[in-house]
């Protein structure tokens, strides 16, 4: 194993893994060409030369790639977990090893560590923060005030981080300017979309071996994780049933052909529950009342609160682990609940996360909105701040490249009818 340098701070699970962390990562490249050219770009222009930068995300093959990139464009860059149960222990072995970036993340970690690994975070002094749920952002603007001075900017991943950060904008206390990742179109139509439906229901497939033909899944939240996860159930030959608040979430998954109800109608008949809301306790004691005996619980959004755990726990007699990952609450009326992944999301804590063709645009989206705000740096009002749309365009058009694919380009005559409104019957 390569001797690493004893300035060099971390905390992982074991650096012997690093040889299977390098080799994961290396495959994941390949469904990686938007990044590489970005890398490859960085290593020449060194944007990020003396900058102190903080990612905390899931320590996953992919986000690998997109450390090495931000590296290789000169920054100081610190990994935490973004969850407990998301981190890759061979991934962070290897980022350690092969690429002196260090990390703190231990799949499995428990809160405790999971928050001192964000007070490490901090301890680096960042420039840059990439969030991934807003835990880093959220703790710097509690208990840290004195150093909002050395921040640039902020950048953030998921659907719930963007909740809490506009949380922050209403009480006024982000002060800063923060870039909107998952809100760019090459984001979240495809991360959310298509990597949280297929990794989803790997994770459920890799902790039970079931056989989804013919089960009735419930899949909470018709939001952008819980259509692509819908859409995948049904390819898979499972009935599904989609339940949702917002009116109009609810027609969409009538007309794509779904059945829609209540949780509390939904609950006696699903055989395999999947919440996928942001929400908090979206699955509850009222629920878990009705359930069929051994259906299964399990959550794909960003926190372990969509299923209310703690109040399944206090009903149950006995708790086992009957696979990895999984668990069997043995419930004092005689009947059990399955729960998978401790009810943390369930793609990265029995799976390996979204595949890495999604992940190449979401993290191109990151490794350019760190570059967007280190140019406009002092020029961008405190707040929420869009992916520029020339980017959200360019990662497409790269991406369409890398894949091989053409498409039509307007004619100068179309360009002239689409900009006049004189033309009309
Ligand atoms: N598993 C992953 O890898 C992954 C990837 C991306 C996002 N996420 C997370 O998944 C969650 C959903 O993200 P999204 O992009 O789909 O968000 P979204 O806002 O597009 O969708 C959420 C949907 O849930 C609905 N909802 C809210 N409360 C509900 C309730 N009590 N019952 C039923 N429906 C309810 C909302 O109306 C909305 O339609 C977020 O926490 C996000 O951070 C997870």
């Amino acid at each position: 194993m390569t001797a690493i340098s004893p300035r060099l701070k971390h905390e992982v699970k074991d650096l012997a893994l690093a040889p299977l962390g390098r080799q994961r990562i290396e495959w994941a490249g390949r469904e990686m060409p938007v990044l590489r050219q970005i890398r490859d770009r960085f290593a020449k222009e060194k944007p990020f030369a003396g900058l102190r930068l903080v990612a905390c995300a899931h320590i996953t093959t992919e986000t690998a790639h997109l450390a090495i990139a931000l590296k290789a464009g000169g920054a100081d860059a610190l990994l935490i977990a973004s969850n407990p149960l998301s981190t890759q222990d061979d991934v962070a072995a290897s980022l350690v090893v092969d690429h002196e970036i260090p990390v703190f993340a231990q799949k499995g970690e428990d809160n405790e560590t999971y928050s001192r690994h964000v007070q490490i975070a901090l301890d680096h002094r960042p420039n840059i923060i990439i969030d991934d749920g807003s835990d880093v952002v959220a703790t710097l603007v509690q208990e840290r005030q004195h150093q909002i001075a050395d921040l640039i900017g902020t950048t953030e991943e998921t659907t719930t981080g963007i909740v809490r950060l506009r949380a922050m904008l209403k009480d006024g206390v982000l002060t800063f300017p923060a870039v909107n990742v998952n809100d760019a179109d090459t984001k979240h139509f495809f991360d959310n979309r298509y990597g949280t439906g297929q990794s989803t229901l790997d994770g459920i497939i890799r902790a039970t071996n079931i056989l989804l033909a013919g089960k009735t899944i419930v899949v909470a939240g018709y939001g952008w994780c819980g259509k692509g996860t819908a859409l995948r159930a049904r390819g898979l030959g499972a009935n599904v049933i989609v339940t949702e608040i917002d009116p109009i979430k609810a027609i969409e998954a009538v007309m794509d052909g779904f059945r829609v109800l209540p949780m509390i109608e939904a609950a006696p008949q699903g055989d395999l529950f999947i919440t996928v809301t942001g929400n908090k306790h979206v699955i509850r004691a009222e629920h878990f009342n009705v359930m069929k005996d051994g259906a299964i619980v399990c959550n794909s959004g960003h926190f372990d609160i969509e299923i209310d755990l703690k109040h399944l726990a206090s009903q149950a007699k006995e708790i086992k682990q009957v696979r990895p990952f999984t668990e069997q609450y043995q419930l004092g009326n005689g009947k059990s609940v399955i729960v998978i992944g401790e009810g943390r999301l369930v793609n990265l804590a029995a799976a390996e996360g979204h595949p890495s063709a999604v992940m190449d645009m979401s993290f191109a989206n990151q490794a350019l909105a760190v570059e967007y705000l280190v140019k406009n740096k002092g020029k961008l009002e405190p707040g929420l701040h869009s992916i520029p749309t020339e980017v959200d365009q360019e990662i497409a058009r790269l991406k369409l490249q890398a894949i091989g694919i053409s498409i039509d380009s307007l004619t100068p005559d179309q360009i002239e009818y689409i900009n006049s409104w004189t033309t009309g019957t």
